[in-house]
């Protein structure tokens, strides 16, 4: 299993460092324009997506996470499910208007099936749940998709406390009856339960225009 481990690892530098990168024409010029005005290199980009990417990404589970609190503190956890249902993507749509790039969580034992992976997302988490289960430090990576215009950032979404096993443990033992049932009635395909502390839950996923990552430099 160790070389996957060192096969996986520089396989995913690789690929964060453009190797894969096939840039469509138009784009490829104008944004080649503006890195050759700006004196950008790859690597540049690449530092910067990083650090937006993980600024964007927890300022949008920090806004989760409180109103989720708020909820849960309010009502008790059957009710913040319904709010969770109804309000949690419209609050991260919002945030990623507000920063013109494409912001998601995804996973593949989703509760909301719209948030499956894509076929670019799922190497992504098998990476990341490999790293989990061999105890390597998950770091957060961007790999070049769509040709090279846009950047995916990603970052590990963990079961970080006894807080998500309320709504994401085992039934019945974590999981009150009640809120089961809700969870059954808002979501009859869900996956997203029988988690442990510490397991991977999932991982943030922002598409980012490298255009914009330019525009920022
Ligand atoms: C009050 C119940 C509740 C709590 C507490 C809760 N979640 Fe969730 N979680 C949900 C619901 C409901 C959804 C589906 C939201 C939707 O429809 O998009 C969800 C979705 C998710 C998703 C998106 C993938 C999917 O399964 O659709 C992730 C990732 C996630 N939760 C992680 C966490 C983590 C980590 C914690 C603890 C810090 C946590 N959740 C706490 C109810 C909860």
């Amino acid at each position: 299993m160790k070389q996957l481990v060192s096969f996986l690892i520089p396989a995913l530098l690789l690929m964060a460092c453009g190797s894969r990168e096939r840039i469509s024409k138009d784009v490829f010029d104008q944004v080649n324009k503006s890195m050759e005005a700006k004196k950008l290199s790859d690597a540049q980009i690449i530092q910067e997506a990083m650090i937006w990417g993980d600024s964007i990404s927890t300022e949008a589970q920090q806004l989760l996470m409180q109103n989720l609190h708020t909820k849960v503190n309010e009502n008790g956890y059957a009710e913040a499910l319904e709010f969770c249902n109804i309000n949690a993507v419209p609050i991260i749509e919002e945030l990623a208007n507000t920063y013109g790039i494409s912001i998601r969580r995804t996973s593949t034992r989703a509760r909301n099936q719209a948030n499956l992976p894509t076929a670019d997302e799922v190497p992504l988490l098998e990476a990341y749940q490999y790293n989990v289960e061999n105890n390597i430090k998950n770091e957060s990576n961007i790999q070049a998709i769509a040709e090279g215009d846009v950047l995916l950032y990603t970052k590990a979404i963990v079961i970080s406390s006894e807080f998500c096993l309320a709504c994401h443990g085992v039934p019945t033992k974590d999981l009150e009856v009640d809120v089961l049932s809700k969870i059954d009635s808002l979501y009859p395909e869900d996956s997203a339960r029988d988690f442990g502390l510490g397991d991977l839950r999932g991982i943030w996923s922002l598409e980012i225009p490298k255009k914009a990552v330019v525009n920022r430099l």
